[in-house]
């Protein structure tokens, strides 16, 4: 078995090899390579100082609603202040949480531009700002939104410095679905050898790298899907046992598949639709994690619920568990040296356009999308 990231470690030089790439994406990643390198050398080599006002393009938001709200509309950013920088998205993730915002679920200040999660290069520091510099390659997830966008301004201590042996689409990918994986499996629940889990959703994007990093931490791993293909990736991922959730009862095979014992833990992101059968699926003192809702706010839970097997319920977020500069290095850092390493792999099975973000929005709420979803700024439209 190869060892695990357990601390913040420098990985090892070398590419990643993904398992699931159109060839348009592999394209783009050879671009962008190329366009952020062109961007830093001229950039070292100009003398001329940056404009005070950078227009570019981006996704605004005005009203909440569908995806058609979505607006892609030139903005302006200006210079970077005290302890800001100014980053060039090369490779923007999407994520679940995006929807919530974009009808209101999460509340945020309209207009706004949505999304939580981007690599790229720096363009301009903020005055008297140490240790970052025009060029430096960064990712950043979940501290701030508004990444659906060319360029934006960022606090310097919620970026994190990209490996070089990872690419910006493989950041953009693995940043905040990575430290969620992260955050449930090794510290929310702390998964052993021996344990049983359940991986609702498994084939989405938290979902594949829940099912990679639970397997490689010598858990047996039960995950749900809608279709027979996201059920072969499923499996590709890890998965021991895969169960059809929209035409199975998800409840009755995993008893089965437990000989009645139950699982330790579940990883419900599902919420509605799940929330019941999963507390059915528990052992005795198992873990309840429901840390999304893509089915629905769920319905509360009773006390008498939990008594019942004396289980253990908790509602997590991210943010809670990447609080200080300390925690998001370490989170992130444990991240990248499982993706250098090849324990994880992102599995980017959708590129958009950046003007697209629309369309990756319906894909994304209509069950299309399997693994992650990354949207590239300044491809052809
Ligand atoms: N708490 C945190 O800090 C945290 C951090 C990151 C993400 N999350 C949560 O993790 C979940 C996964 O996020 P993600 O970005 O990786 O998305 P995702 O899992 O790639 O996409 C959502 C998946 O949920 C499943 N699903 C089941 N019922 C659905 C419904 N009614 N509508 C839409 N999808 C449904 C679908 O998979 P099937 O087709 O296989 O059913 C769908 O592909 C989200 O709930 C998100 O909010 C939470």
């Amino acid at each position: 078995m190869k060892k695990l990231a357990t601390s913040y470690l420098v990985p090892p030089r070398g590419m990643l090899v993904l398992r699931t790439l159109s060839s348009y994406s592999s394209f783009s990643r050879k671009a962008i390579e190329y366009t952020a390198a062109l961007f830093t050398t001229r950039r070292r080599l100009s003398s001329t100082p940056f404009a005070a006002m950078v227009t570019c393009k981006a996704i605004r938001v005005y009203e909440l609603g569908g995806p058609e709200v979505l607006r892609y509309e030139d903005i302006e950013v200006g210079e970077p202040g005290d302890g800001e920088v100014r980053v060039k998205n090369l490779a923007i993730g999407i994520n679940f949480i995006d929807v919530y915002f974009r009808k209101g679920v999460y509340k945020t200040q309209l207009p706004f531009i949505p999304g939580v999660e981007a690599a790229g290069v720096v363009t301009a520091v903020g005055p008297g700002l140490t240790g970052r510099k025009v060029g430096d390659r960064v990712a950043y997830a979940g501290k701030a939104i508004g990444s659906y966008t060319e360029e934006q301004i960022l606090l310097a201590e919620n970026v994190v410095p990209i490996p070089p042996s990872i690419d910006f689409i493989t950041a953009a990918s693995i940043m905040l679905k990575g430290m969620t994986a992260q955050f449930l499996l090794r510290r929310c629940f702390q998964v052993q050898p021996g344990h049983t889990i359940l991986v609702h959703a498994a084939a989405g994007g938290v979902g594949s790298l829940l099912c990679q990093w639970g397997r490689a931490l010598g858990a047996t791993v039960i995950g749900t899907v809608s279709t027979e293909e996201k059920a072969a990736q499923a499996l590709q991922d890890g998965c021991h046992y895969t169960i059809l959730y929209k035409s199975e009862n998800f409840v009755d095979r995993v008893k089965e598949i437990t000989n009645g014992k139950g699982v330790q833990v579940v990883y419900d992101s599902v919420g509605k639709d799940t929330i019941q059968g999963s507390l059915d699926c528990l052992a005795y003192r198992g873990y309840m994690v429901i840390f999304g809702q893509s089915s629905g706010i769920p319905d509360p839970i009773s006390l008498s619920a939990l008594q019942s097997k004396s289980l253990f319920l908790t509602r997590p977020t991210m943010m809670h568990y990447i609080g200080t500069r300390d925690e998001l290095l370490a989170t992130a850092g444990e991240v990248f040296t499982n993706v250098a390493s090849g324990i994880l792999k992102a599995r980017v099975n959708h590129t958009y356009p950046l003007s697209q973000a629309a369309e990756a929005h319906c894909d994304l709420e209509s069950r299309k999308t399997s693994g992650c979803i990354i949207l590239l700024p300044g491809s052809a439209e």
